[in-house]
């Protein structure tokens, strides 16, 4: 675990010194749980929203785009439930004066305990060896039995005080097992509180009467208060969806591990109107066509997983997580909700506008139901830049940082570098970037050895180096250098659009997913 700790933080500084992610306003000390995106970032970034946006609304002819503005009407959040639900259970320790999320420190509480088993485990397979059979020493060993009815025990308080708003019971679970303040050491805790995540702001004058307004904590109710626009205009019938991508905040109270969880975030986010009755069948489609979406990048299949959930937020009757494999374990990076029609329903209570959509099949109108896929860029870079370091000893014991990002996400697509600054390669080298330019993001480099310039390209993850020598101003080749297996080949210059093409484009990895 402590070397995952590590390997975090090595990654946590090469964003930075590779320009992928800097802390906000780092020149006036930062702001906490806000990030920047540098020049190799925004890149990766957009790459990454370009995929997501491409599978929903070139892979599905009934699913649209919008782009909805971040100001909403006020009561859009009160008819949400989020002026009212969208909390999170707070509590003090009087001692240290520090503020914590309440089930977190729970959750932690029974991670901790699940440690305890994994350590348990790992040292019997160590004893055992070639004979070890883990199912039934889970199912027998005492100490394990005893872990496991603990922890078992202690997630069904901690679920049914979740379920029932008991914060009374989050405390006492707190006290009973003893939780002390990671700063202070003591047990010294207030009561525990709830605090709305929502960040507010005022639109208009004082003279007009100014008007509370919220900064939107999700995406969802853009699309859900423009669905009757987007229906009648676009003449969609159902099933159909509406994607967007746009920056969401919240006021996070325990934000940590660096981009995973932040006060303003992206999120992409996908409404898709079913008939009351089919939610089912859709929310298993959405589930295995997500999660076919992540795997299409050939992170490693095992790096994935579903969570259920157990708790379900007020407007869902289904909901399950895609969790990716980070350094600091399994953690959610995108959510399946099936919404039922909470929120088109309310939407036409509080708006007392009337949200239907007439089926001329059953020919009858009803308020549709709703599944949504929901996911943060920002975890998805995070998990594609985590999955994507390594850091490789090489023949001679030289060593380099490589990132293996799915080449059609890479931010640089390729580099051209001529062998020596003079004797026209250059000029030839130039030449090449002019042509490539247009249809990837090329880079020229002339500085340093050439292994110090193949160095600096792998450690953003440029798929491949193209390297101009004087062979190339007699035949018109050049040396093709691919990034994982290092390997060099020597290719006509007529050759490399296509050679870089067939491994780059986003199109090979859409046609993944068919
Ligand atoms: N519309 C549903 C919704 O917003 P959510 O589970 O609260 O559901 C969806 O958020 C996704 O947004 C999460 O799976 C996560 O990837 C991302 N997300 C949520 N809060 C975040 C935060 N504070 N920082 C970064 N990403 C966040």
């Amino acid at each position: 675990m402590a070397q995952q700790e590590d390997v975090f933080k090595k990654i946590v500084s090469h964003a930075k010194e590779y320009g992928f992610v800097f802390q906000s306003s780092e020149i006036y000390d930062g702001l906490a749980a806000v990030y920047d995106y540098g020049q190799n970032g925004v890149e990766l970034k957009n790459n990454i929203k370009r995929y997501w946006w491409d599978a929903m609304t070139l892979l599905h002819e009934n699913i649209v785009g919008i782009d909805s503005a971040i100001f909403m009407h006020p009561t859009i959040w009160k008819a949400s439930g989020h002026v009212d639900a969208f909390n999170d259970p707070l509590i003090d320790n009087r001692d240290s004066k520090k503020r914590y999320r309440a089930d977190v420190l729970i959750e932690d509480a029974i991670a901790k305990i699940d440690e305890k088993i994994e350590k348990e485990v790992a040292k019997a397979a160590k004893r055992f060896g070639e004979s070890f059979n883990e199912e039934l020493f889970r199912q027998t060993n005492p100490r394990v039995v005893e872990h496991v009815n603990k922890r078992n025990a202690l997630h069904q308080r901690f679920s049914d005080a979740m379920n029932n708003n008991d914060l009374e019971e989050l405390r006492q679970i707190i006290i009973d097992e003893e939780i002390v303040c990671p700063i202070s050491g003591t047990r010294n805790w207030t009561d525990v509180r709830q605090f709305n995540l929502m960040f507010k702001t005022e639109m208009g004058s004082t003279a007009d009467g100014a008007m509370t307004v919220y900064l939107r904590p999700e995406t969802a109710q853009g699309i859900f208060v423009n669905y009757l626009n987007v229906q009648k205009t676009g003449r969609m019938r159902l099933p159909f969806g509406i994607a967007q991508i746009g920056k969401a905040f919240r006021n996070e109270i325990v934000a940590r591990q660096f981009i995973f969880r932040m006060r303003e975030f992206e999120q992409m986010e996908m409404q898709f109107f079913v008939r009351p009755g089919d939610e089912m069948k859709w929310f298993k489609f959405w589930k295995e066509t997500r999660l076919r979406w992540h795997k299409a990048l050939g992170l490693g299949d095992e790096k994935y997983r579903y969570h259920d959930h157990e708790k379900l937020a007020h407007y869902a009757n289904a909901a399950t997580d895609i969790e990716f494999e980070m350094p600091f374990g399994f953690k959610e990076v995108e959510g399946i909700h099936s919404r039922t029609n909470f929120d088109l329903s309310q939407h036409e209570k509080f708006s007392g506008k009337k949200i239907q959509y007439f089926d001329p099949e059953l020919n009858e109108s009803y308020v549709p139901y709703v599944i949504e896929t929901s996911i943060g860029v920002d975890r998805m870079f995070l998990s594609v830049l985590c999955s994507s370091y390594e850091e490789q000893v090489l023949e001679g014991g030289e060593s380099r940082v490589v990132l293996h990002l799915p080449a059609a996400l890479a931010p640089v697509k390729c580099a051209v570098m001529p062998l020596v600054k003079k004797d026209g390669l250059p000029d030839k080298a130039r030449e090449i970037v002019n042509d490539l330019k247009f249809d990837f993001s090329t880079h020229y480099d002339e500085k340093d050895s050439i292994g110090k310039r193949y160095r600096r390209q792998d450690a953003i993850g440029t798929p491949f180096c193209i390297t101009v020598d004087h062979q190339t101003l007699e035949d018109n080749t050049v040396t093709l250098r691919e990034r994982d297996s290092m390997e060099q080949t020597r290719v006509n210059v007529a050759d490399l659009h296509k050679l870089i093409h067939d491994r780059v484009a986003l199109t090979s990895l859409l046609r993944r997913l068919g």
